[in-house]
């Protein structure tokens, strides 16, 4: 197994995570013969077959999934000590892989940018998906560092608040809540809702705060994105609880409301966490000093109307 060579755990680890022979052969520019004749010979090293063909897909075997761990954790190790020769040449260089929960992607864009400005050596992959599927990948250690909406309580993790992420009901602009003060949250309940989907962060957060004054939500609907949530809401299908920065890029300004009910906004920050006892790369750390100055490169929603110092996505002064 030690003759094995780490060109064969390269090909061994891309089949494994396309699930194909030939995607692996394109993306290490080897032709099919070549990447068969390696696995061939490794599987010869290990002696159990490491794949399996069931109709046109493949498989790892047990063997084959003992194996990927393996390979995964050798070239993180290789991965690590190349990030560390080259801080050690002064360089800022490596891969920076992130796991970002969806709302997230509202502003994590904005904060990469200056990031990959000022180190052009760091090449940045970004994965987004919903809170439940982020700390499955936490769990798996399957990135460098998570974003997420709340530290993570089922596991062991680090994690650090960098920015702030309040929660507030949005409705339709004519909706006949919108203007008033002070509403009570019982009264918001009698209003139907549109929920993001179970698993998100954001949905759990409004649970909570339901279930903490033992009040029930109607549901109306389920929509697996932020985007969908604030069209549904503009064609007058419900109101829901969503964070404010899903209010920065393109959201229907004019055809919104946040309003202002008691026990909102919720106050919640994001966090930046990722499992204990990891080493950190030294791409990980320069990006997680960096996020130190997060506020400052993302601003405030902007909203068209605040000239006229009237803003229909913000609730009556008063309030605030
Ligand atoms: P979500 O997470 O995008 O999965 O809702 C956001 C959050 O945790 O605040």
């Amino acid at each position: 197994m030690r003759h094995s060579t780490l060109r064969q755990l390269e090909v061994f680890e891309a089949i494994a995570r396309l699930g194909s022979f030939t995607r692996a052969a394109e993306e290490l520019f080897l032709t099919q013969p070549t990447v068969s004749m390696q696995i061939k010979k490794l599987t010869e090293a290990v002696g159990l077959p490491l794949f399996e063909q069931v109709g046109k897909k493949i498989y790892l075997t047990d063997a084959g999934r003992e194996l990927h761990k393996t390979s995964r954790g050798v070239f993180e190790h290789f991965t690590r000590f190349e990030m560390l020769i080259a801080d050690m040449k002064g360089l800022k260089k490596g891969a920076l892989r992130l796991a970002v929960v969806t709302t997230a992607k509202y502003f994590a864009p904005r904060l990469l940018g200056p990031f990959c400005q000022q180190y052009p050596g760091i090449e940045v992959s970004l994965k987004v998906s919903n809170r439940e599927r982020i700390l499955e990948r936490l769990a798996d250690n399957q990135d460098d560092l998570c974003i997420l909406g709340q530290p993570p309580e089922e596991l062991e993790a680090e994690s650090e608040p960098f920015l702030e992420n309040p929660l507030v009901v949005l409705a339709p602009a004519n909706h006949p809540l919108a203007g008033k003060k002070k509403i009570p949250l019982a009264r918001l309940a009698e209003e139907p809702f549109l929920l993001r989907e179970p698993g998100s962060g954001t949905r759990m957060a409004m649970e909570r705060l339901f279930a903490t004054h033992r009040l029930k939500i109607k549901v109306r609907m389920e929509l697996g994105s932020n985007e969908a949530i604030k069209q549904a809401i503009v064609g007058g299908l419900g109101v829901s609880v969503l964070s404010r920065h899903t209010l920065a890029l393109d959201a229907p300004m004019g055809q919104l409301a946040i309003l202002d009910v008691e026990g909102f906004p919720i106050e919640r920050h994001w966090y930046v966490a990722y499992p204990s006892g990891k080493q950190l790369s030294v791409v990980a750390r320069t990006f997680l000093d960096y996020l130190k100055q997060a506020p400052k490169f993302v601003s405030e929603v902007p909203c068209h109307h605040a000239e006229q110092g009237e803003c229909p996505l913000l609730p009556a002064k008063a309030g605030r």
